[in-house]
């Protein structure tokens, strides 16, 4: 009856979310619906170690509060490779839009995160670029302290060591229009240029911009016969979208309404070389063009290796039928100098790419591509083959970049606890706990533990494997108090959760509660976990339900498991009189809070009353190294009062 009350329960839960389904919803964090992904895997050996890093939003201006969407959907979020949540970032920024979110692991030994964010949609906030700990901890915000409009949104790029970070800029000029024939005209146009930045002051170390050195003939955007702008932002003519600097100090950049990529000296500012686009200054074995995410990947002053993301295609239509990763390879030391292709890697569902993108090779030898929309995701190996693609089951988010890198999250923060009693009289109560802790890497366990007063002693009552964000675990009886231990794969206990108070449902009787009038009186867990491992001894014969019927039921063996209720049912019976006697005597001193009422009970109770009394200090004089007893919890927490919870 129970257990079909349960199921009654869960099923309910589903229908109510199922014009959300792509959505996923988690019990400790009710705020966060995190998108779910669709994954095919073409072959798991191959791929790369780390994790998938995201930033869905569903508008890419800063958006006012809206009845849209519920919350917390759009900012940063990691992923595991399988689609599993690790860490829900958009409560972090209050579910503001979020760019370039990635794994930033060239600064010291130890794995950060970065990304920008922080726009105001009423243009008050300019927005910085974020470094964040492995704690999930600020360590620097990069902010915009020259006369520029705002923090732009295409890239935060920290170079090696961590001192600095380069960022595109965009920036409003009048231009005189002689360079289309018409000297005597004049338009608005937006200058795109790049700012190398101090991670720690934010002060502007070196800036580039286009204006007097890219020509607005270079421009596939805007042409001789189009019409001045006559007020700003004025013709955006060479749309930079990324910046990398290499060791020699030059920067390279890509300007996607111009289909070219440049080198621009880190001594003078002058354009060294183009690649691409009407004057390129390479003999190339391939075109690209309406490129993104332009990276070295190594460069000794001579040869440049460079990947990005190619192809063909933007808001206006496209020059080629599907888009591409690309590797390329320049030799400057030869006349003509040389690009050649070294590594193409084609979308593989064949489309295009329209806007935004990245292609990044991995430390493996594999190559990630983020081709975008919906955050369709790509993992192939060194010599193409793919091995994953992933997109958003939502089809009303995209994401600017997506990244795959190794990543270890420590969040500061303990886990989260939410657990509930449920049951249809005394004899069949069950505690449903629920676990997750945003941000952590590494769990490979969950042990649980439950205590009959606030500040009593932690009982072990059992443990489950980690096998999602969220994790599950059922205990036998009414275990009024909880807590949870993140495990590593050593054993280590990584983190404690807080002691929580379990919920009980409001109305017993709604829930099909026939027992006591006041619904059910809290188990002392350590009669429970001994009344069990005592069945489990001499019990060949259950007569409770066993752990394959309960996750029959509830329809998932991958993210819960049962604890045991291998029992009979008269020593379990028992065990629930003495625990709601020791419960009731407990209450009771905890109520009137005074030694010598507390006496006079012992007197009323005797005998009885004195060893429970007993049990009491005895539990109280027995230390559990592993979980310190909440000594803070807030007075609301603690609700031992006996109204109605007898
Ligand atoms: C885009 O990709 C196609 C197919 O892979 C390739 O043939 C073509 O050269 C590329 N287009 C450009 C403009 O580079
Ligand atoms: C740069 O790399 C190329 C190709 O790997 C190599 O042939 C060349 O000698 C290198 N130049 C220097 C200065 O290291
Ligand atoms: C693109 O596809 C169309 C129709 O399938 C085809 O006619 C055209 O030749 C293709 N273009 C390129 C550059 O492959
Ligand atoms: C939990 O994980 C450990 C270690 O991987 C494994 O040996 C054990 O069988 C798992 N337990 C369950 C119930 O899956
Ligand atoms: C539980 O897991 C096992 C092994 O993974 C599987 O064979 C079984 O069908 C699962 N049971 C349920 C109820 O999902």
């Amino acid at each position: 009856m129970f257990w079909g009350a349960l199921l009654l329960l869960l099923s309910t839960n589903a229908v109510a979310s199922r014009h959300d389904e792509d959505l996923m919803s988690f019990v400790t964090l009710p705020e966060v619906r995190a998108l779910k992904w669709e994954i095919e895997h073409y072959d798991r050996e191959r791929m790369a170690p780390g994790y998938i890093f995201v930033a869905p939003y569903g508008q890419i201006s800063p958006e006012r509060p809206t009845q849209k969407y519920q919350q917390y959907q759009v900012g940063p979020y990691i992923y595991d490779d399988s689609g599993m949540l690790i860490w829900a970032g958009s409560p972090m920024y209050d579910n503001e839009n979020t760019f370039d979110f990635k794994p930033v692991n060239n600064i010291d030994s130890k794995t950060h995160l970065s990304f920008i964010v922080g726009w105001a949609s009423d243009g008050s906030k300019k927005g910085h670029g974020a470094l964040v700990s492995e704690h999930y901890e600020v360590e620097k915000e990069v902010q915009v302290i020259n006369d520029l409009h705002d923090f732009n949104m295409h890239e935060f790029n920290i170079l090696d060591g961590g001192k600095t970070a380069v960022a595109c800029t965009y920036r409003n000029a009048r231009v005189n229009l002689a360079d289309f024939g018409r000297p005597t005209e004049e338009s608005w146009v937006t200058v795109g240029g790049f700012v190398e930045l101090d991670v720690a002051t934010s002060e502007v170390l070196h800036q580039w911009d286009s204006l007097d050195k890219i020509a607005l003939h270079e421009s596939n955007m805007f042409h001789a016969w189009d019409g001045p702008a006559t007020g700003e932002p004025g013709w955006d003519y060479v749309h930079i979208n990324a910046v990398d600097k290499n060791e020699a100090g030059d920067y390279l950049i890509s300007l996607r309404f111009t289909n070219t990529l440049y080198l621009i000296s880190g001594k003078d500012g002058s354009i060294i070389w183009r690649l691409g686009g009407t004057e390129s200054n390479f003999d190339q074995d391939f075109t690209f063009s309406k490129q993104h995410d332009a990276k070295f990947v190594s460069s000794n002053g001579t040869h440049h290796v460079i990947s990005m993301l190619n192809n063909a295609s933007d808001e206006r239509g496209n020059d080629e039928n599907t888009s591409s990763g690309l590797v390329v390879e320049l030799d400057t030391t030869v006349n003509p100098m040389t690009a050649r292709v070294i590594r193409r890697i084609n979308r593989p569902d064949s489309g295009l790419t329209r806007l935004r993108g990245s292609f990044r090779p991995l430390p493996n030898g594999n190559y990630f591509v983020g081709w975008s929309e919906r955050g369709y995701s790509s993992e192939h190996a060194s010599n193409g083959d793919l091995l994953m693609t992933a997109r958003f089951t939502s089809d009303r988010y995209s994401t600017y970049r997506s990244y795959k890198g190794e990543f270890t999250g420590r969040p500061v923060a303990p886990p989260d606890v939410v657990a509930n009693v449920y049951g249809t009289d005394d004899k069949d109560t069950t505690t449903l706990i629920h676990v997750s802790w945003n941000g952590a890497t590494d769990v490979v366990q969950w042990k649980f533990y439950a205590q009959s007063y606030d500040r009593g002693d932690p009982v072990y009552i059992g443990s489950t494997n980690k096998t999602d964000f969220e994790s599950m675990y059922i205990a036998d009886g009414y275990m009024d108090w909880v807590s949870a231990q993140a495990i590593d794969a050593e054993g280590n206990v990584m983190h404690t959760s807080k002691v929580m108070r379990t919920e009980i449902p409001s109305n017993w009787k709604a829930s099909g509660w026939s027992g006591s009038k006041y619904g059910p009186s809290p188990d002392d867990p350590s009669i429970i976990v001994a009344a069990n491992d005592a069945s489990k001894l001499s019990s060949s014969n259950p007569s409770g339900i066993s752990s394959d019927k309960a996750a029959e039921l509830i329809g998932t063996n991958s993210t819960g498991s049962i604890a045991s209720s291998d029992h009979s049912a008269a020593q379990y019976a028992d065990a629930k009189e003495v625990a709601k006697a020791v419960y009731k005597a407990y209450d009771i001193i905890k109520g009137i809070g005074s030694l010598l009422v507390f006496l006079l009970v012992v007197g009323i109770l005797g005998g009885a009353g004195f060893a429970i009394w007993r049990s009491i200090r005895d539990r109280r004089k027995r230390s559990y190294q592993h979980v310190p007893s909440e000594e803070g919890l807030p007075t609301e927490e603690i609700r031992l009062t006996s109204t109605g919870r007898e």
